[in-house]
């Protein structure tokens, strides 16, 4: 039975925490949706000024939300459409920090004000994205960017 424990010490040292706390999530279990909904719930309750955290996956072409928590959110995404669309497309990590400066940027949620998108590369194909919005102007910076490559990776490589 997982058991998530409190996190210390810096950032850095927090993310070392919390990815192997996500490694532990994923041992044993390679259920794409089940993982995706177990990431979700630990990741948004360790992270502060986080609103929402979750995952869209590519089917026939389009993003379509899958487990997150947060409020509702767009279902459909097209390729290259919005932050998301523009991380699957360009298969880069997309780092915001103000979302009413990116062009096309889609609401979901008003409070969002920043935001990052790590596509998710699974054996070389695009499988779809992991999103992680902010109330807070400005709140990501390279060592989350860092520590979320880092669980899309384990993600990808530790679910069918
Ligand atoms: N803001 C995203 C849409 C998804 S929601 O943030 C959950 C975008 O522009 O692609």
């Amino acid at each position: 039975m997982f058991t998530a424990s409190p996190l210390s010490g810096s950032k850095a040292e927090q993310y070392q925490q919390l990815i192997a706390q996500c490694q532990a999530l994923l041992h044993g279990e390679r259920h794409r949706v089940a993982n995706a909904a177990n990431l979700s719930a630990l990741l948004f309750n360790h992270l502060p000024d986080v609103n929402w955290l979750g995952f869209y996956f590519l089917e026939q072409g389009e993003l379509i939300v899958g487990p997150f928590q947060g409020l509702p959110a767009c279902v459909r995404i097209a390729l290259g459409k919005g932050v998301c669309g523009t991380a699957a497309q360009s298969r880069e990590t997309q780092l915001v920090a103000d979302v009413h400066a990116f062009p096309g940027h889609i609401a979901c949620d008003s409070a969002s004000q920043s935001e990052i998108v790590v596509p998710l590369i699974k054996d070389g194909a695009l499988i779809g994205v992991l999103d992680v919005d902010s109330p807070v102007l400005n709140r990501f910076d390279d060592t989350d960017k860092a520590a979320f490559e880092t669980i899309a990776a384990l993600f990808c490589a530790g679910s069918d």
